[in-house]
């Protein structure tokens, strides 16, 4: 039994992306791991530092977890701002996390990109505040999406440099997880290669998507005319909706789409109706128990308040270890 740890950002609804890349998988590690599975409220503000609803977002990315089969009882679920020995680790790791390093981490430099007017030192030193909600439970495994892959070798640095300045053996080594398998990226509707609801809210499809809205966002899915010779190489949008369907449908059917396109008789409305049809099917237990949710506040609070508890209590054994070999003591 290994220690396990991963985290969503409340940032909106949770989609497909979500749902391959992380949320599957924290399912399937809970029966077999120790599993603390949390909403990063915190680190939403690196992007939304004055949010509109934050704690809309937090009930809503709560609702979906355990919508999608989180069981309270089995994993810790909880909420990264009830646990604020976080926030004392951040510090600690942060004064031997150096400017040129963060500076060079990939998403760091989109969001300079896509942000210019919002370069916080949130942003910069999001990977030592991720590194830090991994270490503070002591986890080797971290169910994520292909993405996240640069963030967790940021969190082994952190980790080696920890272990090495303080001459201990603290710390374990994280790494991402996906099953055995590659790291998973599922593709947005837009044409773009990741569904985001950072990026374009059209290109999402979120668990919570009613029938009618899956049916328009699919039939708006980019498209082209189609292939001209047999075995042609698909172009991006059209390998995103092949992408798709592999995800949600079944094998046959997805056989049957490859084989109309290889021959050159594919029709892509016909394929985006059965896509539509296979989502809504994939969507519906989700979007049912999300609604049965919703109004259960009470039901809600508890778990949140049971999971905080549970998640302080690891917290705080490591943060009282970490002040030791620092070398905090009390007079
Ligand atoms: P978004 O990109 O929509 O803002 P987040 O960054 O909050 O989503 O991602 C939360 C989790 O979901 C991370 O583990 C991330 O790797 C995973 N994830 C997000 N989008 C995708 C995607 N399109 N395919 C696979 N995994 C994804
Ligand atoms: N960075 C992750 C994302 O954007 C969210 C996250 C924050 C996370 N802390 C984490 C994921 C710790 C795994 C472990 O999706």
């Amino acid at each position: 039994m290994e220690t396990v740890v991963s985290g969503i950002r409340p940032t909106g609804e949770l989609h497909l992306g979500n749902y391959f890349g992380a949320l599957r998988n924290f399912i399937k590690m809970q029966h077999e791991h120790n599993c603390y599975f949390f909403i990063a409220d915190y680190h939403s503000l690196t992007t939304h530092p004055t949010p509109h609803d934050l704690h809309g977002h937090v009930k809503s990315v709560l609702i979906n977890y355990l919508a999608a089969g989180l069981d309270p009882e089995v994993s810790t679920i909880y909420i990264q701002s009830d646990m604020p020995q976080v926030a004392e680790l951040y510090l600690l790791l942060n004064m031997n996390a150096y400017i040129g390093e963060l500076e060079r981490v990939a998403s760091f430099k989109e969001k300079i990109r896509t942000q210019p007017n919002n370069v916080n030192a949130g942003l910069l030193t999001y990977p030592t505040l991720m590194a830090a909600d991994i270490i503070i439970h002591r986890a080797t495994k971290v169910p994520v999406g292909k993405d996240q892959g640069q963030h967790l070798e940021m969190t082994r640095t952190f980790v080696n440099r920890f272990n090495r300045l303080y001459n201990v053996e603290y710390f374990p080594e994280p790494v991402a997880y996906n099953f055995g398998e590659d790291l998973i990226k599922i593709p947005g509707l837009d044409g773009s290669t990741k569904m985001s609801k950072s990026d374009n809210e059209n290109s999402c499809i979120y668990l919570s998507d009613s029938p009618e809205l899956i049916r328009k966002k699919v039939m708006r899915a980019v498209t082209d005319q189609g292939p001209t010779e047999p075995m042609q190489a698909k172009p991006q949008p059209i390998i995103n909706i092949f992408d798709i369907m592999a995800a949600v449908s079944p094998k046959e059917t997805l056989e049957h789409f490859e084989g109309l396109y290889n021959t050159c008789q594919i029709r892509y409305g016909d394929m985006k109706k059965q896509l539509a049809e296979d989502v809504i099917v994939f969507n519906a237990p989700f979007r049912e128990k999300i609604q049965e949710l919703s109004s259960n506040n009470d039901y809600l609070r508890k778990v949140a308040k049971h999971g905080a508890e549970k998640a302080v209590e690891s917290a705080s054994k490591t943060i009282k270890e970490v002040r030791e070999i620092i070398g905090f003591k009390s007079f």
